[in-house]
């Protein structure tokens, strides 16, 4: 039997050996979070596990059974300080669409076993998980534990705040900090090794631990992988006397592909944007609005000062004048110019190939939310002064057709106008995924150039564990805050302003049919009944899919 250097593949001889001789040259340690993969491909998928001891040699198995009778692949790989201890090998010479198991060996013992599975070269159906905003503080991961042991996900898609990079009382505040799940370091994380002691204390988290042992994952980072409301040149949560906001990314970047099971796109600088195929029926693009290409925010406080307290011509012109000068330059790019070019290229291929849908994997909600009527007389009479002025405020930019958040694609409309373009023109079946605004959100995004086609139809889902507005609007009847959303945006075709969860999107030749599963409480470690939304809609093969059903 051929023992392959580092990452190459082998031609295995069968049976498998309880101790081969081969690994006493192995080091002694302990495989300390897990293992977990993702990516996968017709042929391939990457494997990672973090293994401290010796000098880190360590070996790795993929079988198609659990017991290891039959090995298909095996090699070894070195695990070192400078990536913080994670082993990452891309394993290829797999069949395609199949399931398998893998394993690390050490030369004291295996780490758990792992379930993974092939991209089908021709397939039936893609079932994608959708997660998105995990803050360790706010609770318990119960959306991951329960993807975790299902059996009808084919892949997870991570979205992104995959982890928070808060120090202790920011957020969450200690009063609102579940017992037991403090952050670890107690400070906001700058500098590499923190970003590492952060991953560190998520993957002990058991919820956390099963769903990566038992899915593949794709991801792709948001903000909170390096600090609140990033763009390509600061951060909200970037300030001066932390350094230097390029070093922050690469050290924030680093750690992010040290840990996650990713493939690394082969290009300088943070780049994360890639695809992945399955089959002729689907072709799923992660983009990256973050880092790459994103123009920094624009923040009405800033730009409007106190004309946000009060209604009236001046502040109507002042809003205006924003509106024309800033809100709608087209130069403010979230994609950034040669990202925006390879998504047309890429949605345009993949409708070359036949492909019937394009699953778009991105992280901020790009259908328009307006606060509607009545938003502010959901806030607690005891609300803090700023709940109430946020409201307040919110509701007032949303009579006078402005967004409440200027972080997702409402704060780049020039450049949401291309996207939905590229859709229309290019793409087959777009539909887009998302996350960050921790509540959930089913939107009909029509084509800018043709009202009465939908350039695609999106599925924003809440977080694993972060609050929503429900936080804010917490006064609200049941319903009510649901209600004050849809009437306010037409686009909007069914909300969730409530609960955490997951979403689960199954494509098909002839439909996307949609569920999400919500959790009312994440604060208990037990977790409660989750109930379950189901939804639909139907790709054409000329104008793009069909509106949401529910
Ligand atoms: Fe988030």
């Amino acid at each position: 039997m051929l023992i392959a250097r580092r990452g190459l593949l082998v031609a295995s001889a069968g049976a498998a050996m309880a101790r081969p001789a081969w690994a006493q040259s192995l080091s002694q340690g302990t495989f300390t979070h897990g293992v977990a993969s993702g990516d996968p491909l017709t042929d391939g998928v990457i494997i990672w596990t973090r293994f401290v001891g010796g000098e880190g040699r360590v070996a790795w198995e993929v079988a198609e059974d659990e017991t290891f009778g039959a090995i298909v692949a095996r090699g070894e790989a070195q695990a070192s300080p400078t990536n913080d201890f994670c082993v990452k090998v891309d394993v290829r010479g797999l069949q395609p669409g199949r399931s398998y198991h893998y394993r690390f060996l050490a030369a004291s013992g295996p780490s758990l076993t792992g379930r993974t599975r092939t991209a089908p070269a021709n397939a039936a159906s893609l079932s994608v998980g959708l997660v998105s905003c995990a803050n360790y503080g706010f609770g318990y991961f119960h959306a991951y534990g329960h993807m975790a042991e299902r059996d009808d996900i084919d892949l997870v898609l991570h979205t992104g705040d995959y982890i928070y990079e808060y120090g202790l009382d920011e957020y969450p505040r200690t009063e609102l900090t579940v017992p037991g799940r403090d952050f670890d370091p107690d400070h906001e994380i700058i500098s590499l090794d923190d970003y590492y002691r952060r991953y560190q204390q998520y993957h002990t988290d058991s919820n956390l631990l099963a769903l990566r042992a038992a899915k593949p994952i794709s991801a792709v980072w948001d903000d909170h992988e390096i600090a609140n409301d990033s763009s390509s040149t600061g951060a909200q949560n970037h300030q001066r006397n932390e350094g230097s906001y390029a070093v922050r990314v690469a050290a924030a970047s680093k750690a992010y592909f040290d840990w996650m099971p990713i493939r690394r796109p082969e290009a300088s600088g943070p780049r994360v944007y890639r695809t992945l195929d399955w089959g002729d029926l689907a072709r799923i693009i992660l983009l990256d609005t973050r880092l790459i290409g994103r123009v920094r925010q624009l923040n009405y406080q800033r730009a409007l000062g106190l004309h946000l307290l009060s209604d009236g011509a001046e502040t109507q012109a002042a809003v205006d004048e924003f509106r024309r000068t800033q809100w709608l330059d087209p130069s403010r790019t979230l994609l950034g110019s040669e990202q925006e070019a390879w998504f047309a290229e890429t949605l345009a291929a993949s409708k070359q190939r036949g492909q019937t849908w394009q699953v778009v994997a991105q992280q901020i909600v790009v259908g328009q939310q307006l606060v509607g009527a009545g938003a502010a007389a959901m806030v607690a009479p005891e609300a803090h002064a700023n709940v109430r002025r946020y409201v307040t405020v919110g509701e007032r930019l949303g009579r006078m057709g402005m967004p409440w958040n200027l972080d997702a694609w409402d704060g780049y409309p020039a450049a949401r106008e291309r996207f939905l373009q590229a859709c229309t023109a290019n793409a087959a079946n777009a539909v887009v995924l998302g996350g960050d605004s921790h509540n959930t959100w089913l939107n009909n995004l029509t084509a800018p150039s043709e009202s009465s086609r939908i350039a695609a139809i999106e599925f924003a889902g809440a977080s694993v564990t972060s609050p929503g507005l429900e936080q804010a609007l917490s006064a609200a009847a049941p319903g009510a805050r649901e209600a004050m959303m849809q009437s306010a945006n037409p686009n909007l075709a069914w909300c969730d302003v409530t609960n955490r969860g997951y979403g689960v999107l199954t494509f098909t030749r002839g439909a996307c049919e949609a569920e999400w599963v919500a959790f009312a409480n994440v604060r208990e470690q037990q977790a409660p009944l989750p109930s379950t939304t189901r939804f639909a809609a139907t790709p054409s093969s000329q104008h793009g899919p069909g509106a949401w059903s529910i």
